[in-house]
Order: structure tokens, then C-alpha cells, then sequence
């Protein structure tokens, strides 16, 4: 290939082959978080569905019973639609602003409700018993929308893996001796065969013959998308599968300890994907 100018490729401002290769995960990693926004849609307005419905079934029955009794009790049912709608819309929004791509200490309890938050409705549905274990935690460095992004993922994939539905334990907590939070995210589902677990983290492997009747799943970039976002965070993401039993993803973020100064934490370690398979 040519090049019109004269600068060669070790031009200083030529980015390198792994400069190039980093734009191009973090482009893909946000682009992964569109796709994720949009199989939250059918999820979302279905339950903005429920909440107008409510709305509009207590403010009729506000309307046809004079009593103050009543009247008092629709509108309490109306104010906890409308705190839950907007609920919903903070969640979504939250999300999808926050472009930022500095980590800084976030608290990851808030981040996880609202991910919860966001599909327990969808879990009800797929009959998935939810049990969600939030310990008291330091921050961690992390960018808290792409954290988010990693959580939607492990949580839509884990409802999938449960067809028949099952439960599902969400644990957030902190591992003071090795200066790590971490997230679990287990299901009862299917879980992975041996010869697959090595390839999960591929982009593009998935089993799934195409998004679900939700719209979900079946693109095989959501792991892939999560291992980078946790290697930008020098961070890692595990994941250990009993076929038959099911699936626990752990990932660990750095812990920021009050007492020692940011610029103090080591840049170190990288991804593991290792597998626990019997
Ligand atoms: N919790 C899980 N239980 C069982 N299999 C899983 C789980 N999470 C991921 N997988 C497997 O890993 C594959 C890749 O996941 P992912 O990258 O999210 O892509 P997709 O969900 O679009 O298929 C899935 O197709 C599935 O085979
Ligand atoms: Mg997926």
C-alpha cells in the first residue's frame, strides 16, 4: 500500500498497529453498549407499559370513588408508579451518559441496584428467584457505566442460560487482603460445556441462534466486550461452569484504600479466563 505523504509508518504521528487495535476496542466496546441499551428496550417499555396501566387504572378509580379513603390510596399507587418510571428512565439515562474514560472510585452498590432494578420485572418473568448479596465495600476504580455495561451483560446472559428459570445470586464484596472488589454474578442454568468455556470470551462465539423474543443475546460480543472493559480496568473476570448445575462469572476491580494515595496502585495483572469444569 502507498502512502500520498511522506511519513512511513514509524512516523510519530502514525498511531501503531496496538494504538489502532486499542481505538478499535474501546469503538466496539461502545458500540456493545448501544446494542445493550437497545435489548433493554423491550424490557423497559413493556414496564413502562405496566406503570401507565397503573397510572391510568388508580386515576379512574380515584375519579369514580368519592371517598377520601380511597382517593388517598390511588394516589399513593399513582406516586409509586410515577417514583418507579422514573426510576426506570434514571436508570437508562444513567447508562447511557458518563463517556468518560477515566477511572475513578465509584461506588458499585448504587450501580448494581439499578442494573437490578432494571430487570427484575424480566426475571419475575422468566421465573428467576433473584438474590442479591451487597456487602459494605470501598470503592473501586472503575469507569461506572461501563460496569454497568459488564453487569447487564453477565445478568441477561445468566437469565438466558435459565429457560426454565432458576436463581440467580448477584454478591458484591470486598477482599481486604488483596485490595479487590468483586462482583458475582451465579446462575442455576445450563452452564458451559468444557471444549466451549475456552472460547466464550471470543467476539462473535455464541451459541445462540439469534436475539431472543426480548431481543437479547445471540451477537457473541457481550463476553468479549466485558473482558476488555475489565482489562482497561486491570482487572478480572473469571468464570467457572458445571454443566448442568451452572455458571458463576466473578469479576475483580481494584479496591481503592483511603489510605493509600491513587497514584500509588500498581498497574498489573490482565484477564483470566479460566475454567472449573466438572
Ligand atoms: N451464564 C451463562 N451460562 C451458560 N452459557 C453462557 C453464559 N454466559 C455466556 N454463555 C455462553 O457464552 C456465549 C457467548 O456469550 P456472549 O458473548 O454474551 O454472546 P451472546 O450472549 O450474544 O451469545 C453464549 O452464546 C453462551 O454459549
Ligand atoms: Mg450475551
Amino acid at each position: 500500500m502507498s502512502r500520498k505523504t511522506s511519513a512511513d509508518t514509524d512516523s510519530p504521528n502514525q498511531p501503531s498497529l496496538e494504538e489502532q487495535v486499542e481505538t478499535l476496542k474501546r469503538r466496539l466496546a461502545e458500540a456493545q453498549k448501544f446494542t445493550a441499551l437497545g435489548e433493554l428496550m423491550s424490557s423497559t417499555t413493556h414496564e413502562f407499559n405496566n406503570v401507565l396501566t397503573s397510572v391510568i387504572n388508580y386515576a379512574q378509580m380515584g375519579l369514580r370513588h368519592q371517598d377520601e379513603a380511597t382517593r388517598n390510596r390511588c394516589f399513593d399507587k399513582i406516586l409509586a408508579a410515577g417514583q418507579r418510571a422514573a426510576k426506570i428512565t434514571t436508570g437508562v439515562l444513567g447508562l447511557a451518559k458518563n463517556r468518560s474514560d477515566r477511572r475513578e472510585p465509584t461506588d458499585l452498590t448504587p450501580l448494581v441496584k439499578d442494573a437490578i432494578m432494571l430487570l427484575e420485572r424480566e426475571m419475575q418473568k422468566y421465573r428467576v428467584e433473584l438474590d442479591v448479596q451487597l456487602d459494605d465495600v470501598p470503592p473501586a476504580l472503575a469507569i461506572g457505566n461501563q460496569i454497568q455495561q459488564v453487569l447487564l451483560n453477565l445478568l441477561i446472559n445468566a437469565r438466558q442460560a435459565m429457560p426454565k428459570g432458576g436463581r440467580l445470586v448477584v454478591r458484591l464484596s470486598h477482599d481486604a487482603a488483596e485490595g479487590v472488589v468483586s462482583l458475582m454474578v451465579r446462575d442455576s442454568g445450563t452452564g458451559i460445556p468444557a471444549d466451549q468455556l475456552p472460547k466464550i470470551f471470543d467476539p462473535f462465539f455464541s451459541t445462540k441462534s439469534g436475539p431472543d423474543e426480548s431481543g437479547k443475546g445471540g451477537t457473541g460480543l457481550g463476553l468479549a466486550t466485558c473482558r476488555d472493559i475489565i482489562e482497561a480496568h486491570e482487572g478480572k473476570i473469571r468464570v467457572q461452569s458445571t454443566v448442568g448445575v451452572g455458571t458463576a462469572f466473578t469479576i475483580r476491580l481494584p479496591a481503592v484504600n483511603p489510605i493509600v494515595p491513587q497514584a500509588v496502585i500498581k498497574p498489573a495483572a490482565s484477564v483470566t479466563s479460566s475454567a472449573a469444569t466438572r
